[in-house]
């Protein structure tokens, strides 16, 4: 028996495609402004994949640089978890093509489906796996590919959404005090059809019709889905604390997710933190939608802001609605 079971991130790394989408050169191509999506939403670009380029390639991008920060090979890990909505097909997992690409032995690899939440779910599953003793090393992505799946006639979407990929390697906590805390998850399907891709799946097999009409793409019903955000990301943060026998002013660095700055203040101002203690790429990347978090989280790593000891609440929230929790002592 494990004197402490939980799980400890050892490793992080991100990845995002070189092309820069910049909120001016959307202007030419919808119906919107500069200042309408910088006031509304904090995002002044984001990031779009080459051709070609498939979510697996970003996944295994970001994967390798966290299994270097981690100081390890494909060959030690013992499951990979990619959250993503927009993997390389429908089928197979996009986590089959990462585990392909990395060249690991036959370990479990599967997708988790929870949207903008599917890092920190993925995260939770991982951490569980480690703490029941069946694995050692998980590797857990948020990948997103999102500009494949937006319909750019659309701007109450397409000026949303970005391309990227974040990942972390979770292995034995070491009873030094470091791991994962505590995670939450959640799903209250009331407002299931608010935000998803409604044609492509057994429900609405795609037709020619359908595809003229983008039912393939993604559609969202902002405002159902801002009104929950903030309620739902404030209490899952203090039930994560709450686990852990924490509260918020314990906390050292909040990672949230990245859809809108709105969202991510007023939940600031609800867990009465200063904004300053929010990690931000919102103006840079959009919603990567799972990639947010990890790939925020591997640059406040690697620039210095997050060092070792220190507690960090992660928080996100998308289609299901999903929407999840995690309290990390790094
Ligand atoms: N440019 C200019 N005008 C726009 C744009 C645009 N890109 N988009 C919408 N508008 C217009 C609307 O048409 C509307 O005009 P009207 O008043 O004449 O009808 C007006 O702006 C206001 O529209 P709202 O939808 O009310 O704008 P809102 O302030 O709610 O902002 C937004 C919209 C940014 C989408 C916001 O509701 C939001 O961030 N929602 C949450 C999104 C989220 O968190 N999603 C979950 C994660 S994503 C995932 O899981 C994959």
């Amino acid at each position: 028996m494990l004197v402490d079971p939980k799980s400890r991130i050892l490793g992080t790394g991100a990845y995002v495609p070189e092309r820069i989408l910049s909120n001016s050169e959307l202007e030419s191509i919808v119906d919107t402004s500069d200042e309408w999506i910088t006031e509304r939403t904090g995002i002044k670009e984001r990031r779009v994949a080459a051709e070609g380029e498939a979510a697996s390639d970003m996944a295994v991008a970001a994967a390798r640089r966290a299994l270097e920060a981690a100081g390890l090979e494909p060959g030690d890990l013992d499951m990979i978890i990619v959250g993503t909505i927009s993997a390389d097909m429908p089928l197979p997992a996009c986590a089959a093509f990462v585990q392909q690409k990395l060249g690991c032995r036959s370990i479990p690899s599967f997708d988790v489906a929870a949207a903008c939440a599917g890092f920190v779910y993925a995260l939770s599953i991982g951490d569980q796996f480690i703490r029941s003793g069946s694995c050692k090393h998980v590797l857990v992505i948020g990948v997103e590919l999102l500009s494949r799946v937006l319909n750019f006639k659309d701007r109450t979407t397409c000026v949303l959404f970005g391309d990227g990929a974040g990942a972390a390697v979770l292995g034995p906590a070491g009873g030094d005090g470091r791991g994962v805390l505590s995670t939450r998850l959640y799903t209250d399907a009331t407002l299931a059809e608010s935000l998803c891709i409604p044609g492509g799946g057994s429900r609405e097999p795609l037709t020619r019709e359908s595809l003229e009409l983008a039912r393939d793409k993604v559609h969202m019903i902002g405002g159902d889905i801002f009104k929950v955000a903030v309620k739902n990301l404030t209490s899952a943060s203090r039930s994560a604390l709450a686990d852990a026998g924490l509260e918020a002013k314990d906390v050292d660095w909040v990672v949230p997710h990245q859809a809108n700055l709105r969202i991510i203040s007023q939940v600031a101002q609800r867990l009465e933190l200063p904004l300053s203690q929010f990690v931000l790429n919102i103006e840079r990347y959009g919603n990567t939608s799972s990639a947010s978090i990890p790939i925020a989280l591997d640059e406040a790593v690697r620039d210095g802001r997050i060092t070792s000891g220190q507690t960090v609440l992660m928080c996100a929230l998308g289609a299901g609605i999903s929407w999840a929790s995690a309290l990390v002592r790094m």
